[in-house]
C-alpha cells in the first residue's frame, strides 16, 4: 500500500496548519452514499455542469499542453476524475478540513495510472498567512517554489464562503491570482444571489425562506451588516441528502453559514487582482446552451439522464432541477502578457516534474 501511495503521488501530502475546523460535516465517502443519495439528480447535474465548464476553459487555454491545476476548496476531491481526464502536469488542492483532504488523497490513491505530481494543502483560503504562494515558499518546496504556476484555478461551490468579509474575499482572490499564469482561467460555481433574492421577494409569508421539499435557503437577516458594504449577508442552507441532517438556524447541529455573493462587487475587486470576467451564467442557462453541442448532450445523457430517468420520478427531477437554478457558473481570465509554454519545451513543466520526481519519489 505504501509503495502504491508513493507511486501515485510522487510527493508526501503536505499539511499546513489546520485551522479551527468550525463545522463538522458528516464525513462519509462510500459508493453507497454517492450512488443512492436522495438528491441524485442534483449531484449528477452539478457534476455535469462542472465537467462542461472544465472542458470549455481547458480548450480555451492559449497553448495546448498538460495544464497545471489549482483546486481551491477542493473538499473530498469530487473533481479529481474530471481533472485527471485533462492529463494535468501537476495538481494542487487546498481545503481547510483535514478529514476531507484525507478522503481526497484516498480517492486519488484508488485511481490507477495517475502519473502527475500532486500537493494537498490544509489551509483556510481566506487567510492571508497561508496563501498558496506562502505555502509553496516553504523550504519543503525549495526547488519548485519559483516555477510552479497554474493554468487553471477552480473553486467549485465554495466562493460564497468568502463573502463573509472583504478581507476574506481579497485573501481568496490573492490565492486565485498569485500563481495563475496570464491567459489562464479562474473558473467556478457559486450561489446565484440575484435569483435567490428575487425568489425570496415573491414570498409573501415573511418567512425569508426559499424552499422546496429537498432544499431550503433561510435568511436570518435582510440587510447587510452595518459598515460591511456588500459583505456578510448570511443565510442558512439545507439540502436533503442520504445522510439527511438538517443544518438550520434552530437546529442543534453546528451549521455552515453561507453568504450572498454580490457579483458586481466581485468583478470590481477581481480587476485589482488582474482577473477579468469572461462568463457568468445561471446553471439553467449554461445547461441549455451546453447541450446544443452534441458532445455535451451525450455527456449529459451518460452522466445525468440515464441514472435519473431510471431511479427518480419526473416530479423529483423537476424539484431538483429547480434547486440547480440557485447556482451560477463563472469564469475569469488572468490578464497580462501570455508567455508561450509548450509541452516538452517550456521550463516550468519539465523543471517541476523532474524536481518532484527527484525529491519526492
Ligand atoms: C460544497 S463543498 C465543495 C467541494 C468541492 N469543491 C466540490 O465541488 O466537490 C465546499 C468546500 O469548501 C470548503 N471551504 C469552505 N470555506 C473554506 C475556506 N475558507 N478555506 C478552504 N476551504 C473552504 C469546505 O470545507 C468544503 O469542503
Amino acid at each position: 500500500m505504501e509503495s502504491q501511495y508513493h507511486k501515485f503521488y510522487k510527493s508526501e501530502p503536505f499539511y499546513v496548519l489546520n485551522q479551527d475546523v468550525f463545522y463538522d460535516e458528516d464525513i462519509q465517502d462510500n459508493q453507497q452514499t454517492r450512488e443512492y443519495s436522495d438528491i441524485n439528480f442534483l449531484r449528477k447535474f452539478n457534476n455535469f455542469i462542472k465537467a462542461v465548464l472544465i472542458n470549455k476553459y481547458i480548450d480555451r487555454l492559449p497553448y495546448k499542453y498538460s495544464p497545471s491545476i489549482f483546486d481551491l476548496c477542493s473538499g473530498k476531491g469530487g473533481d479529481l476524475r474530471k481533472w485527471i481526464l485533462k492529463k494535468p502536469s501537476h495538481y494542487v488542492a487546498l481545503e481547510y478540513q483535514e478529514q476531507l483532504i484525507k478522503i481526497a488523497i484516498e480517492r486519488l490513491r484508488e485511481i490507477r495510472n495517475v502519473e502527475f505530481p500532486s500537493i494537498f494543502v490544509v489551509a483556510d483560503a481566506g487567510d492571508e498567512s497561508m496563501t498558496i504562494d506562502k505555502v509553496l515558499a516553504d523550504d519543503k518546496f525549495r526547488d519548485i517554489k519559483s516555477s510552479i504556476v497554474f493554468d487553471m484555478v477552480s473553486c467549485q461551490f465554495a466562493m460564497h464562503y468568502m463573502f463573509e468579509s472583504e478581507k476574506k474575499l481579497r485573501n481568496f482572490l490573492h490565492n486565485v491570482s498569485c500563481k495563475l499564469t496570464p491567459g489562464g482561467f479562474f473558473i467556478g460555481t457559486t450561489i446565484d444571489s440575484d435569483r435567490i433574492v428575487s425568489q425570496m421577494r415573491l414570498d409573501t409569508t415573511g418567512s425569508m425562506t426559499v424552499e422546496n421539499e429537498d432544499f431550503a435557503i433561510k435568511f436570518g437577516q435582510i440587510a447587510f451588516p452595518k459598515d460591511q458594504g456588500a459583505f456578510g449577508l448570511k443565510y442558512y442552507f439545507y439540502l436533503k441528502d442520504a445522510i439527511g441532517k438538517q443544518k438550520f438556524l434552530e437546529s442543534e447541529k453546528v451549521y455552515v453559514p453561507e453568504y450572498l455573493v454580490i457579483f458586481p462587487k466581485l468583478i470590481e475587486i477581481a480587476k485589482e487582482y488582474d482577473l477579468e470576467l469572461v462568463e457568468q451564467k445561471n446553471f439553467h442557462e449554461f445547461y441549455s446552451e451546453s447541450v446544443q453541442d452534441a458532445n455535451n448532450q451525450g455527456l449529459f445523457n451518460r452522466m445525468v439522464f440515464k441514472e435519473a430517468s431510471q431511479r427518480m420520478t419526473q416530479e423529483g427531477i423537476n424539484r431538483q432541477f429547480e434547486i440547480c437554478g440557485s447556482y451560477q457558473v463563472f469564469a475569469f481570465k488572468k490578464m497580462g502578457q501570455v508567455i508561450k509554454r509548450m509541452h516538452n519545451n517550456f521550463g516550468n513543466y519539465r523543471v517541476c516534474r523532474e524536481i518532484n520526481y527527484r525529491n519526492f519519489v
